[in-house]
């Protein structure tokens, strides 16, 4: 028969063992994680061609509030060396520049740029997450406004994402609508 107090040592050393071999076992993980971090390929490739940006404002606010994920003159940042962040940076910018790349346009980067009004107007870009590591990001309401402007007048009024959405929504106006007016993107927010 043990003592009770050598109960309550056996007992709690047991559970600062199982604490160790936790411990152990999250240092190991994170450092192979960390090592998969390292090895992503944090590239930016050569910029090929830009927009025809109506203004250099149009280009300087894309560029601090999009340009990260969305060009290929992204910076990578020390955070986006370490796991977990190292993955989500990652996948951002490589989903970002696969949907809209200013550093590619006309060889295929401008795929989905045309519809970054209606991103911005509802909200969804820049995601909300990156925001407060990038508060640079965080538009004012005029800025946004002066940013709207110049990306239809640098993407064209509506777009082609405009016109495929118009078709979508409204088929039957097909030739009557009047072509890209910015209440036409407006008016198909939400969809
Ligand atoms: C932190 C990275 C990041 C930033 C900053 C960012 N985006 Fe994105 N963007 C993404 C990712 C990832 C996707 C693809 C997934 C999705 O649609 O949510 C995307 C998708 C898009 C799309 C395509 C949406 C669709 O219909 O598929 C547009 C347009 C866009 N972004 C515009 C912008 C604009 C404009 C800004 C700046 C105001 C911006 N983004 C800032 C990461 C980013």
């Amino acid at each position: 028969m043990a003592e009770p107090t050598t109960i309550v040592r056996t007992a709690r050393s047991r559970w600062r063992r199982v604490a160790l071999i936790a411990g152990g076992v999250l240092v190991a993980l994170f450092i192979v994680l960390q090592g998969v971090a390292l090895a992503l390929p944090r590239t930016n490739p050569p910029v090929v061609a830009e927009p025809n940006w109506d203004s250099p404002q149009t280009r300087e606010l894309f560029m601090r509030a999009c340009g990260d994920c969305h060009s290929n003159q992204t910076n990578w940042r020390w955070y986006t060396y370490v796991a977990p962040a190292a993955f989500l940076a990652y996948r951002d910018v490589t989903e970002g520049r696969q949907k809209c790349n200013v550093s590619e346009w006309g060889v295929g980067g401008e795929r989905k740029c045309d519809e970054s009004v209606e991103q911005i107007q509802e909200g969804k870009m820049p995601p909300w997450f990156y925001l407060p590591l990038h508060p640079e990001a965080n538009l004012s309401a005029q800025e946004k406004q002066q940013l709207i402007q110049g990306l239809i007048a640098t993407f064209g009024e509506g777009g082609e994402g405009g016109e495929r959405r118009n078709r979508q929504a409204a088929p039957e106006q097909e030739n009557g609508e009047e072509e890209g007016s910015t209440s036409m993107t407006v008016a198909f927010r939400g969809s």
